[in-house]
């Protein structure tokens, strides 16, 4: 419990990390079309992470046995960013683990049990801000839906950056958001830049600029000031409320094409989204920064799953899509592709109850397409 005058201090200083964070941030780009070698890291995380990150990671090395075997792309194995590991050393991420990671390009991780309450950041908020991962990237594709939407969620500001840094006070409690120019337009420049390239002629700005006046209200303007660079896109904006119904909404939804929006929001409505599609166990994502990247499902670890003893049956498919996505981030355009038509043709399905195929037979099946 803090007095008014501790909570003005930590709010003194939040400030200034956070000033400190945007005069820091690093643009040096990894071009990994040139890269002569390019180190995957594989992080299995914990309840189901282990689990389907194991079937993502078999996929992959079939992919890329060639480039293995000539030590083009080197896979490293990270352990001990478990839940029991993190809390023995009181840390989202063990230093040393950290230091593994950074010494890697690309990462693919499990997802990591998230401790609920006390002061223990989440290890997905410490890995996109340690990487600077500024683009979280979902997409959601329903083709019998005519739905095609790319999710470009902000991913190391809003509410979540300070998250585990707001302030107690006798009776009340306060979180903090922070919305930055810098790290505003940085996310607004990838979507339109993926809108550009991809051939996409829509791009919705989702905040709550009507209550969050100054950094909802500034995520918004900003967005409008870098659209002016992309005049052959429309640009529309939306309350977050409205447009979770909005997904749901036939046919007005099919013109959705790419989604911007700031952190909390595209958590929110990634998971809706998702399901739409067949669940969350069927969606992966990319967390895109300048240097590194790294890609997870976009559920969490499930630890249901595994206290009812069907961790064996959680979907791989959110971790293999993830997987997917690196391969095409690292320049495996053409191995990315072949993975997404296996996927496409593979009939087997995995059910989180147990009455289909596991996780390893599903991959199995999968390999087989290859
Ligand atoms: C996601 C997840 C994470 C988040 C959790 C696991 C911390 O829900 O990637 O969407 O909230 O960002
Ligand atoms: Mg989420």
């Amino acid at each position: 419990m803090m007095d008014i005058n501790q909570a003005c201090e930590a709010f003194k200083k939040i400030l200034e990390e956070q000033q400190a964070r945007i005069a820091n941030m690093n643009t040096e780009k990894t071009d990994f079309s040139t890269k002569k070698t390019v180190t995957i890291g594989v992080v299995d995380g914990d309840g189901i992470g282990p689990i389907i990150t194991k079937q993502a990671t078999r996929v992959l090395e079939k992919l890329l046995a060639d480039e293995i075997a000539a030590g083009s792309i080197v896979i490293k194995y990270i352990e001990g960013l478990t839940i029991e590991n993190r809390i023995a050393c009181n840390q989202p991420i063990p230093s040393d683990v950290l230091e593994q990671i950074k010494a890697c390009d690309v990462i693919l991780k499990g997802p990591t049990t998230t401790p609920h309450g006390g002061t223990m950041e989440s290890a997905n908020v410490t890995m996109r801000r340690e990487l600077d991962l500024y683009a979280n990237c979902r997409p959601v594709c329903i083709p019998e839906k005519n739905i095609d939407w790319m999710f470009y969620r902000e991913n190391t500001e809003g509410e979540y950056v300070l998250g585990s840094r707001g302030v107690e006070l006798e009776g009340m409690a306060v979180d903090f958001k922070v919305t930055t120019d810098a790290g505003t337009k940085r996310i607004a420049r990838a979507a339109f830049e993926y809108a550009k390239n991809n051939g996409k002629t829509h791009l919705s700005v989702v905040t709550k600029a009507n209550i969050m006046k100054k950094t909802d209200g500034k995520f918004t303007a900003l967005c409008h000031e870098i659209a002016k660079d992309y005049p052959g896109i429309t640009v529309e904006d939306y309350y977050i409320d409205i447009m979770t119904a909005n997904l749901l909404k036939e046919p007005l939804r099919e013109k959705f094409q790419v989604v911007l929006l700031p952190n909390l929001y595209g958590d929110i409505i990634t998971d809706e989204a998702a399901q739409l599609q067949g669940g969350v166990g069927t969606a992966g994502s990319a967390n895109i920064g300048d240097k590194y990247a790294m890609f997870e499902a976009i559920h969490g670890s499930a630890p249901r799953m595994i206290e009812r003893g069907m961790g064996d049956y959680a979907n791989p498919a959110s971790m293999i899509k993830a997987g997917a996505m690196l391969l095409r981030h690292i320049c495996r355009g053409e191995a990315a592709a072949k993975l997404e038509k296996a996927m496409a043709e593979c009939t087997v399905e995995v059910f989180s109850d147990g009455s289909a195929a596991t996780a390893a037979e599903y991959t199995d099946a999968l390999l087989e397409l290859l």
